[in-house]
């Protein structure tokens, strides 16, 4: 465990039958993205499971139409996302793909999907004490991972936040590397009215922890590349969001909960 910048610590890891096992205690990890801090932990994922997940995709998104028209989340779909977000007005360029339905998928692409997001999902289940399968339920919460893709020239994602609760931790898994694949963007925080910016701090394979109220946002990638959403060059991440879509959505109004919610404990403690 290392602090690497203020308000980051990187935590090594190995993947033991198909788990990610921290070096340091699940409930210590949990303590220290609550402090809060963005956690940075090396899985140890095999770099060929990753770049499957992003060559596959992209041979699956070449056959499967964009998604138009509002989300439904019980499918598997993949869309070019150019809007702003209408209760936090947060704008954002990137190319999502949600696999909400994954178990559906088709072997090989299913497997190569679940190599990396089976491991996630038991990380994030050891870390916040749930036991939660894949699959859709309507009226609950359930996963809904997720492939990213920022182009080159010019994608982004503005200041957001969400509810703390079912998530608790926000997870974001590098499946490129930085100065190699793609030179700029990464995700940023507000800490303590600190800016603590990931990039560059994120090699593939390392999966980034966040208190889910933090803000944050994707930063560019660079304008003197030309964008195109054919070109696979880029950024590419795989999140693992779970939440209940017909449920209440984040409130629009900042300060963030995690300082209110720091200072009542606080008190309560004195
Ligand atoms: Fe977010």
């Amino acid at each position: 465990m290392q602090e690497v910048a203020k308000y980051i610590i990187k935590v090594n890891a190995e993947v033991k039958d198909g788990q990610i096992v921290p070096e340091i205690p699940f409930d210590e990890v949990m303590r220290l993205v609550n402090e809060p801090n963005i956690v940075i932990i090396k899985t140890g994922l095999p770099e060929a499971a990753l770049s499957a997940v992003i060559e596959q995709t992209r041979q699956w998104a070449a056959q499967t139409p964009l998604a138009e028209g509002p989300d439904t989340f019980d499918n598997n779909q993949h869309k070019q996302r150019l809007h702003i977000a209408k209760i936090q007005k947060a704008p954002q360029l990137f190319h999502d793909h949600t696999f909400d339905a994954i178990l559906d998928l088709e072997a090989p692409f299913k497997e190569t999907l679940l190599n990396v997001f089976d491991p996630v999902r038991g990380f994030w289940n050891d870390m916040t004490g749930n036991n939660e399968a894949f699959g859709i339920r309507r009226g609950q919460p359930y996963f809904h991972p997720q492939v990213t893709h920022y182009p080159l020239g010019g994608s982004f994602f503005g200041r957001h936040w969400h509810p703390l609760n079912p998530q608790k931790v926000g997870m974001i898994l590098a499946l490129n590397q930085y100065g190699k694949d793609y030179t700029s963007g990464g995700t940023g925080y507000v800490i303590n009215d600190h800016i603590v910016e990931t990039e560059g701090y994120q090699d593939m394979g390392d999966m980034i922890l966040f208190r889910y109220d933090l803000p944050h946002w994707v930063s560019p990638s660079s304008f003197a590349d030309r964008f195109s959403w054919e070109d696979p060059a880029g950024r590419w991440v795989a999140i693992l969001p779970f939440y209940d879509p017909w449920g209440t959505p984040a409130d629009n109004e900042e300060p963030q909960g995690w300082k209110k919610q720091i200072t009542q404990a606080k008190e309560v403690a004195v």
